[in-house]
């Protein structure tokens, strides 16, 4: 039997002295590093021990941290993931943003589309009670995580549905705004991490067309689920910015702005209807 001291320090060795250790610590004991590390000559558990131990070893051979200990952090949010939903990025809470200050603070309907876990969906409820939140998914699996995470989060107001892109509303259904963080990622992109490639799916993250097939149906589409004056938000890769802009202006979008994502690329687009 270890202690969780001994634990700790045996984990960072394993994964090269990084801090994934503390953090995958407290979710296999569900206590907080400051508990562990005041508590640090206790005897852990073996159950916490063998389970901590199982996952340091699947992280130490590549396996994402997040889909190991089944959570992730994201905007203020703890979010339940599995292999079935892409693991939220830090950069898409500039698509967090972006979407609140396009809405601003005024009651609408807004639609969340490719939800995943529902992050950004969740994320939007939790700043803006007053929004009627619709996440969509064409996976099944991806909208009961996004379900679970609304359980966990309390939030039972957000609603979902499933379906491929606007299919998943009525043809005159229209929202005040849209967001969305499609697949974007060409196929044969040689940055695709290589963990990305093994272990998230495809479906996520991979599109046709360059990365651009889905942004071009979103876009394309939105003015037909949009009321006049109703906004989008799309996030798409740093090196598609110029492509979304044009797809934003055919589509008959004014005030057309790209924002940028925390290591400085631009990430974000954004337009309103005429
Ligand atoms: C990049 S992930 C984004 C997930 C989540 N919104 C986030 O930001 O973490 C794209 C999501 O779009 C969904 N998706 C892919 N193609 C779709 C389609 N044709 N119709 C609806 N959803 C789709 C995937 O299942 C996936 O959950």
């Amino acid at each position: 039997m270890s202690s969780y001291g001994d634990l700790l320090r045996w984990g960072e060795q394993r994964l090269d002295h990084s801090q994934r250790a503390g953090f995958l610590l407290e979710d296999a004991a569900a206590r907080s590093l400051v508990w562990l590390r005041a508590h640090a000559k206790d005897a852990a558990p073996a159950d916490i021990e063998q389970r901590y131990r199982d996952w340091v070893e699947r992280v130490a051979g590549g396996e994402p941290d997040a889909y190991v200990s089944g959570v992730t952090h994201f905007w203020k949010l703890r979010l339940r993931v599995t292999p079935d939903v892409l693991i939220p990025r830090p950069d898409t809470e500039t698509l967090v943003e972006s979407a609140l200050e396009m809405g601003g603070e005024r009651p609408q309907r807004v639609a969340d589309l490719g939800t995943g876990s529902g992050a950004v969906a969740l994320s939007l409820a939790l700043e803006r009670p007053t929004w009627q939140i619709i996440g969509t998914d064409r996976s099944a699996a991806a909208l009961d995580v996004a379900r679970r995470n609304a359980l966990d989060c309390a939030f039972s107001g957000v609603r979902w549905r499933q379906g491929n892109w606007y299919d998943a509303f009525a043809t005159d259904e229209r929202f005040d705004g849209l967001v969305s963080n499609p697949p974007y990622v060409a196929s044969d992109d040689p940055a695709l991490a290589p963990a990305v490639r093994q272990y998230e799916p495809a479906s996520a993250v991979i599109a046709d067309d360059n990365g651009l097939a889905d942004l071009s149906v979103l876009i394309g589409q939105a003015p037909d689920h949009l009321h006049p004056r109703g906004w989008l938000a799309v996030e798409h890769g740093y090196a598609q910015a110029e492509a979304v802009a044009a797809l934003f202006a055919r589509a008959g979008f004014t005030d057309i702005q790209c924002r940028k994502d925390l290591a400085g690329h631009p990430r974000v687009t954004c337009g309103r209807l005429r």
